[in-house]
């Protein structure tokens, strides 16, 4: 099992859910999909689906976070990860301290690391946290005894992102028993350079045995990545026919994003009806949201049959209770 950086005296819990591969999960902190394994990644998709609406077996897990609580710190704006998590928590028994950044003392100087350990100080067990700084999960972990997830942190890692992409992915393949993609291509396109999704995605389909290819200009997609795995390419029509999923980025304006104006962008990297058609049958269009219709995505493709964007958004709501859970779990074994 890979091994937690700066990995705290009691990282390591005595027990945990075991995954249908027999591999336990014993972080109390998810950082970065990186960071984990094989087993690691399916032992949460495994815990996962028994949170989907149709698939799940939840007896017993309505009270499994009864009395705990969980603290949502977010300092960037978030509709599915926020709400997602808020239910997850809530659902599982637990009671939600919802703090953004506009709302902290932060604003007032106070640093993110005091921030982080007055919130601990509450009483709460996990910190779910986004924030613009790359690295900022780790080092609030780095501060803290409760666990920590990190729900975004700037161009780095956002993992319930990576694992809910596998999820609905796999629930739409029907992969669910094994959570192995071998064979299987996903193309990631667009604004891979700013985008914490697509690190989680790569992470998370390579390890789960997918080819996964990245399609963009040198502007959006630095070759940076062959080195995790990953294919670049730089002409997506090419590798349209060959994927099994195709996931569109939103260009991160706000990050600075440009390669070329617009109208060139949309011409170049948008996903249209016309492109779809040249995808294989059975093959299937992902969105993280949010999304700009008609920037990067058709409003027809984005609503279209092949589209598994509600899915995702669904499934996020598995992969967070199961994290939550896992997670919680994993510390208070770790403290026994
Ligand atoms: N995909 C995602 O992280 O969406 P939010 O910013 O709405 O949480």
């Amino acid at each position: 099992m890979a091994s937690e950086s700066s990995k705290p005296p009691h990282a390591e819990a005595k027990s945990g859910p075991q995954s249908e591969g027999g591999a336990a999960w014993r972080r109390r902190h998810l950082l970065a999909l990186g960071d984990l394994d094989a087993a690691e990644i399916r032992a949460l998709l495994h815990e996962s689906k028994r949170f989907l609406p149709d698939q799940g077996d939840r007896s017993g897990q309505e009270d499994d976070l009864l009395g705990a609580a969980v603290a949502t710190l977010f300092f960037e704006d978030s509709t599915r990860t926020r709400g997602s998590f808020t239910l997850a928590a809530r659902r599982l028994g637990a009671h939600v301290v919802d703090l953004s950044g506009g709302s902290t003392s932060v604003s007032k100087g106070e640093t993110l690391i005091d921030t982080a350990r007055t919130v601990e100080a509450f009483g709460v067990d996990a910190i779910v946290v986004r924030a613009a700084q790359s690295g900022a999960a780790r080092l609030i972990a780095d501060h803290v005894a409760c666990s920590v997830i990190n729900a975004g942190d700037g161009a780095h890692e956002h993992p319930t992102q990576g694992l809910l992409d596998a999820l609905a992915l796999a629930e739409a393949l029907e992969l669910l028993d094994t959570f192995d993609f071998s064979g299987r291509n996903i193309a990631i396109v667009g604004d891979v350079n700013n985008s914490r999704v697509a690190r989680s995605a790569l992470a998370a389909f390579t390890r789960l045995g997918a080819h996964v290819g990245l399609v963009g200009p040198p502007a959006m997609v630095s070759r940076d990545f062959e080195s995790l795995g990953a294919t670049i390419h730089r002409d997506f029509d090419d590798i349209l026919p060959k994927a099994d999923a195709v996931m569109m980025l939103r260009i991160q304006f706000e990050r600075g994003s440009s390669a070329g104006s617009l109208d060139q962008q949309k011409a170049l990297w948008r996903l249209t009806s016309q492109r779809v058609d040249r995808m294989k049958s059975g093959a299937f269009v992902m969105h993280p949201g949010p999304m700009n219709r008609d920037i990067e995505i058709d409003p027809r493709v984005a609503d279209g049959e092949r589209s598994l964007a509600l899915r995702q958004v669904r499934a996020g709501v598995a992969v967070r209770s199961a994290v939550l859970g896992s997670c919680i779990r994993a510390a208070r074994a770790s403290r026994d």
